[in-house]
């Protein structure tokens, strides 16, 4: 299932044609598949999983089908349904609900007592700077149902609160999505944060990495641009912590993505998704002996040898370019400079030149990224921020 606005296709299609599996491509829009998919594709209701999972039982009939694999958060409603519907391995549909939406993963997490965030779900009209007083500021008030920070906002005190929930309703709008939804409020929580890619397999949760985010993200947007592995933080404790969140959630299969920040106690999670990292990020990952990302995924998806996948020994990471202002793009220059910093793998740019940058709360694209290797996390960490420094962006 390849949602319209994915970053996930090329390389979910890449390692499926490693595996010699072959792929038909569910997605919203004829438009959004590339031309090498052919006539392996078909148009499904993503957004009404229940219809797409009818789509895909007919489609089964024709064409038998052994894995139903969603790449992206708007995919996994609809590859639930189908997976249970056709026996093949999966989630249950209340679990990826669970996982899509932030009010209901935060009280499936107080039911756990998986740490997290004090938190308050606010209706439409409701008085926000009251509830942002109750739980104390600083506070975060961000929408339900998007992702990649949009419409992430903090804010130090109650009246800062109502305008950032009135400024979230204008992005959800935006978004297309319900303006007058409820939104979630809730405490600040400070500190180092980190992402967790894993595995569930049966119900257990496999670690593949665990990347520290070393620039501080304390808002009031909350864009991010470095993601490092090896943690340098312990790890123990991050595991059972996401561990716990993905039980709380009911899922039981198939990729998992966490964020978590490292309280002074214990890690507090600030959610969990039912799918892989997003944007190009998985690039910077390589397992056993030269698997990708997806290959894992889709190997676990279709039952096939799963074994000795431990992440490579070497140190990687990945930036995901900061958008400086709003504009249009007019030229990103230096990529010949920044390539040519050692350790660098490579520069991709995302946003073509001639279109929109929007940058956050409101932006929903990446700019690019920088992918890096080297003997230690340091080493990395240098490695991006040195090739980041020889690019020039420019915005008119
Ligand atoms: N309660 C919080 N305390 C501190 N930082 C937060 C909190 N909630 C969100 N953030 C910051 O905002 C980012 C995006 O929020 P998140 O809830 O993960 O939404 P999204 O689905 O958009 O990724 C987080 O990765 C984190 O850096
Ligand atoms: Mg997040």
């Amino acid at each position: 299932m390849l949602p319209t606005a994915t970053y996930r296709a090329g390389d979910f299609v890449d390692a499926a044609a490693k595996l010699g599996a072959e792929v038909v491509v569910g997605s919203e829009h004829r438009q959004a598949l590339s031309e090498s998919m052919g006539d392996r594709a078909i148009t499904l209701s993503l957004r009404q999983p229940l219809r797409a999972a009818d789509q895909i039982a007919r489609l089964a009939e024709r064409s038998p089908l052994d894995a139903v694999v969603a790449v992206d958060d708007g995919g996994t409603r609809a590859a639930a349904v189908a997976s249970e519907r056709l026996g093949l391995r999966g989630n249950p549909l209340d679990a990826v609900e669970r996982a899509r939406d932030k009010a209901a993963m935060r009280e499936a997490f107080a039911a756990a007592g998986v740490p997290q965030p004090d938190f308050r779900v606010v209706r439409n009209g409701e008085d926000v700077a009251r509830l942002a007083e109750e739980l104390g500021p600083p506070v975060v008030v961000k929408p339900l149902t998007l992702s990649m920070s949009r419409g992430v906002i903090r804010a130090d005190d109650p009246a800062a609160a109502a305008e950032a929930a009135t400024r979230v309703r204008a992005i959800l709008a935006d978004a297309g999505e319900e303006p007058a939804a409820r939104l979630m409020v809730e405490r600040f929580v400070p500190g180092p944060e980190v992402a967790v890619e894993g595995l569930l397999r049966d119900g257990r949760l496999e670690l593949l990495a665990v990347f520290d985010k070393p620039d501080p993200l304390d808002g009031p947007y909350f864009e991010e641009t470095l993601y490092v592995t090896p943690s340098r933080h312990e790890t123990g404790p991050i595991e059972r912590a996401t561990a716990a969140a993905a039980r709380a959630l009911g899922l039981r299969e198939g990729p998992v993505h966490a964020e978590l920040r490292i309280g002074a106690d214990e890690p507090v999670v600030l959610e969990l998704a039912a799918r892989s990292i997003g944007g190009l990020c998985s690039r910077s990952l390589r397992f056993g002996l030269g698997m990708s990302l997806e290959e894992i995924i889709l190997r676990h998806a279709l039952d096939l040898p799963l074994n000795g996948h431990a992440r490579e020994e070497r140190a990687a990471g990945v930036m995901m370019l900061p958008i400086p202002r709003a504009g249009e793009l007019r030229a990103v220059r230096g990529l010949e400079a920044a390539r040519a910093i050692e350790g660098i793998g490579g520069v991709e740019i995302t946003i073509p030149r001639g279109r929109p940058v929007v940058p956050l709360p409101e932006g929903d694209r990446y700019l690019g990224f920088i992918f890096a290797k080297g003997d230690t996390p340091e080493a990395v960490e240098a490695a991006l921020r040195e090739a980041h420094s020889q690019l020039e962006v420019e915005i008119a």
